[in-house]
């Protein structure tokens, strides 16, 4: 039976505007996946045939969650404890809102870190620091391992970066989240439009179109098809509950269904601008496009000195990534902070600031173990790597389906529908064709989902996956 408690806090805030939701909402959305993740994922997966799995993958797989955090987060207009805690009356799907707060905790700590980085990358572009990198992948390379592993620097940076965080958590939803998505995202949008500019007019710049979005079959693998689904839930920020929270700031006018697309239309265009204006400019000069996850922090600062206006460029692209970074990071503390708020009855200046503090130490830890000071040695991985995996490969996927069984087993489809319909303008619709695709589109995903989750789990455990099977 579900009980519907009314939430206690009747003033609530709301987002400001439906224009300020989208863009807070694809805030969370775009971030390190798609500037930094996306990008190199593409190039060494197969080019365009990668970018059509992972589009089959948001579709199927992401647009039925999203859709339907949102819904969870708008009709009970409480954080995910106190969400599913209410949907579900007695039982126990509450946990699914603790994975959220749990998941928060971690995928924040490393975030956190990286955050730093392009805050110290952006003001090393702007010091004109990258020219005596210019070139030279290796030096580039030495200098940028030699950042991560001391002990001192990264953590500043790190603390920096969490402060801005705070500091905008703090200010609340329409002040401070809102606000900071109208600033930011049209600023990311602009300058990354810019960057694209520069790429495509630069000599040779054409290939690196070639290399992103021409699809290379051959170069796609099982281990490509896992990566990309992975991929659709952190890139979309699902399965912790952070759109569920964003869900709840909603008033009950707005069309879910194209607030969702539009928060999917935004994430990938990003993405592939943010590809484009990287593979251009990698190409026009002749650097090493299949350098993986080092991409961005150790060849792109050897080659923006060689182009025309390099620092102007250089610092635009890190302060870009250091925007999208901080629009992402905002979501997941809201997530911890909206819990506190809920259901504990904090001030929200108490709750951001303990826990944003409790995060940034976790975080000093993550940093620490890219250096010497290892507490996860007996892992053969560090903190910083153990975190990033235990988030994107577990706790996203299975939030992410447990939420999907949530809806088809104890919320009920018809439910779920009548909440998306109720912005919807247009009432010419066949109920029971809509709620057959729902639970349609719900089943796959869960059952994708598991699937996924039991292949990792298998390759955790008996070293066994369908990559390793397949021979990669
Ligand atoms: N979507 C963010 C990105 O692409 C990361 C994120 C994951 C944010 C989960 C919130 C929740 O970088």
């Amino acid at each position: 039976m579900r009980i519907q408690k009314e939430n206690p806090m009747t003033d609530r805030e709301q987002w400001g505007s439906r224009l300020g939701f989208i863009l807070a909402a694809s805030g969370s959305a775009v971030g390190l996946g798609n500037i930094w993740k996306y990008p190199h994922m593409a190039g060494q997966n197969g080019g365009a045939a990668f970018t059509v799995v992972y589009l089959i993958c948001i579709l199927i797989v992401g647009l039925p969650i999203l859709l339907g955090e949102l819904a969870i987060g708008r009709n009970t207009k409480l954080s995910p404890v106190g969400a599913f805690n209410n949907l579900s009356g007695l039982s126990n799907w509450k946990w699914v809102g603790f994975l959220g707060v749990a998941s928060a905790f971690v995928i924040l700590s490393f975030y956190g870190v990286v955050g730093g980085w392009t805050l110290k990358y952006t003001i090393l572009a702007l010091s004109g620091g990258f020219d005596a990198l210019s070139g030279q992948p290796d030096i580039s390379g030495e200098v940028f391992s030699e950042f991560i592993g001391s002990s001192f620097q990264p953590i500043m940076w790190q603390l920096l970066f969490m402060s801005f965080c705070i500091g905008i958590i703090v200010k609340g939803v329409k002040s401070g989240i809102e606000s900071g998505a109208k600033i930011m995202m049209p600023l990311i949008l602009v300058i990354l439009g810019l960057l694209v500019f520069k790429g495509l007019s630069l000599e040779g710049g054409k290939k690196g179109l070639e290399f992103l979005f021409k699809p290379k079959f051959s170069d796609l693998n099982p281990s490509s098809i896992v990566m990309a689904l992975g991929h659709a839930f952190f890139t979309l920020s699902l399965g912790m509950g952070t759109m569920v929270t964003y869900g709840s700031y909603l008033d009950k006018k707005q069309n879910l269904f194209s607030s969702a697309i539009w928060v999917i239309l935004l994430d990938t265009f990003i993405a592939m601008l943010a590809g484009t204006a990287i593979f251009t400019i990698v190409f026009a000069m002749g650097a090493d496009p299949s350098a993986g996850a080092g991409l961005i922090f150790v060849v792109l600062p050897t080659i923006f000195p060689q182009i025309g206006g390099g620092v102007i460029w250089g610092t635009l692209f890190f302060f870009i990534l250091f925007m999208a970074a901080l629009t992402s990071a905002i979501s997941i503390l809201e997530v911890i902070t909206a819990y506190f708020v809920d259901e504990k009855g904090w001030s929200r200046n108490k709750a951001t600031l303990l826990f944003g503090g409790v995060i940034s130490l976790v975080g000093i830890f993550c940093s620490l173990s890219l250096g010497d000071f290892n507490i996860t040695n007996f892992m053969q991985i560090s903190f910083f790597d153990f975190l990033d995996e235990l988030s994107s490969k577990y706790m996203l996927p299975i939030g992410g389906a447990v939420t999907a069984l949530f809806i088809l087993k104890k919320w009920s489809i018809p439910v779920f529908l009548d909440e998306l319909l109720i912005g919807v303008k247009e009432k010419r619709y066949e109920k029971s064709f809509y709620q057959n695709v729902l639970r349609i589109c719900l089943i796959t995903s869960s059952l994708i989902v598991c699937l996924f989750i039991i292949n990792e789990a298998f390759d955790l455990l008996f070293d066994q996956s369908l990559q390793k099977m397949a021979g990669f």
